[in-house]
């Protein structure tokens, strides 16, 4: 069995994290040695041609695009449609943007970013909220890109390796942004990382990589010895310089503590862990709510204009159980401090095991 992956410089991934990600964070983190992502779940199939070009003029290293595996789209009722688009009003007058005169619909783009990703060659690509079809798997192995599926249980992680995906990301309940869960939903079924990654492991051949929770090197130690060939962080990385996190978002992790966060569908109808708000207060009940991808279209308008008058209680403030670690560090620095916090840890768990006698059973 096998669980190197064969690009890996080290044991750090940056996760995909749409919103702060920028290429000029995934360049930094790639320059400093580790694996780094740039989630574009959200671009144009243009904007990713572009997001790839500026990585490949900052960096020479490689790299991996992630995108939202798109099922076919559920169709709603207009006027159910209607109604969440209504609700989201009081919102858009107190931050003073025009309603909608018939409500945003989420792109029908994902056929197109998927042509991007394979005209872009990056080194790997990773996918959350399904498996692509065979086509599209068979056509990115063809492009010599490397695929990673992200699993919130055992059983999503079996059905990524029998798809023939290359590597596996668990993703535990501590994880902030949205849940990769396909078979279970996401909002019920809340395995922590601890306890998904030996299980994964030991449910599949492919390599593991650990996601969630995971704030500083101790964690990262902790899910090598759990059994993954590598830690992928995201909120550990929302603080760095080179992230697009806005103002209001970074004061709002500065603030948090690990109780802060929820598990909430009130920003896209997908469950995603944030700091919790008046929005994820208010918009808990579904009936108040689109599903997804519709609702994640139809607060669009509110969250970009949340993000430009610094007003956190309108914003997806994603950001998992272990925020009040990040810190406010070059993303370079966090690679070294992970690297050598982990190399510590590591060497402190071995001492202390060393020196327990085991008796004869
Ligand atoms: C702001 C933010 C945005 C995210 N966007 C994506 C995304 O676009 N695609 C994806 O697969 N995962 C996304 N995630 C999940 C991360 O890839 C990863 O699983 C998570 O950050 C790991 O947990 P941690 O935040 O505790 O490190 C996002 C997470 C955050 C915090």
């Amino acid at each position: 069995m096998n669980r190197q992956i064969p690009f890996l410089r080290s044991p750090i991934v940056l996760a995909p994290i749409a919103g702060p990600g920028t290429p000029e964070l995934t360049a930094a983190v790639a320059d400093a040695g580790a694996f780094a992502f740039l989630a574009s779940p959200y671009s144009a199939p243009d904007a990713i041609r572009r997001d790839v070009e500026r990585i490949r003029e900052l960096t020479d290293k490689p790299f991996g695009i992630n995108l939202f595996v798109e099922s076919e789209l559920q169709q709603i009722e207009d006027d159910v449609l209607h109604q969440a688009d209504a609700r989201l009003d009081t919102y858009r007058d107190e931050l003073g943007i025009a309603h909608h005169e018939r409500p945003a619909r989420p792109p029908a783009h994902y056929r197109e970013q998927i042509e991007a990703v394979l005209e872009a060659r990056p080194q790997a690509f990773s996918f959350t909220f399904g498996i692509p079809d065979a086509g599209t798997i068979a056509a990115l192995k063809e492009a010599g890109i490397y695929t990673i599926g992200t699993a919130t249980s055992v059983e999503e992680a079996r059905a990524l390796e029998e798809a023939g995906i290359d590597a596996v990301c668990a993703q535990g309940a501590e994880a902030g942004g949205h849940r990769g869960s396909f078979l279970n939903d996401g909002a019920n079924v809340l395995i922590g990382t601890l306890a998904l990654v030996p299980q994964v492991v030991d449910a599949v051949t492919i390599p593991v990589i650990a996601a969630g929770g995971i704030g500083d090197g101790r964690g990262v130690a902790a899910v090598l010895a759990l059994g993954a060939t590598a830690a992928q962080l995201g909120t550990a990385f929302l603080l760095a310089p080179e992230a697009g996190t806005s103002p209001a978002y970074r004061a709002a992790l500065i603030r948090a503590s690990a109780r802060d966060t929820v598990i909430t569908k009130a920003f896209s109808g997908k469950a995603a862990r944030g700091i919790a708000n008046r929005v994820t207060q208010e918009l808990s009940d579904e009936s108040l709510r689109a599903p997804y991808p519709y609702q994640n279209a139809l607060t669009r308008d509110i969250r970009n204009a949340a993000a430009k008058q610094d007003r956190a209680e309108y914003l997806s403030l994603w950001a998992g159980q272990a925020s009040a670690l990040a810190r406010e560090e070059r993303a370079a620095q966090i690679v070294r401090r992970l690297l050598i916090e982990a190399r510590e840890a590591s060497v402190q768990a071995a001492t202390a095991l060393e020196t327990i006698p085991i008796t004869q059973g």
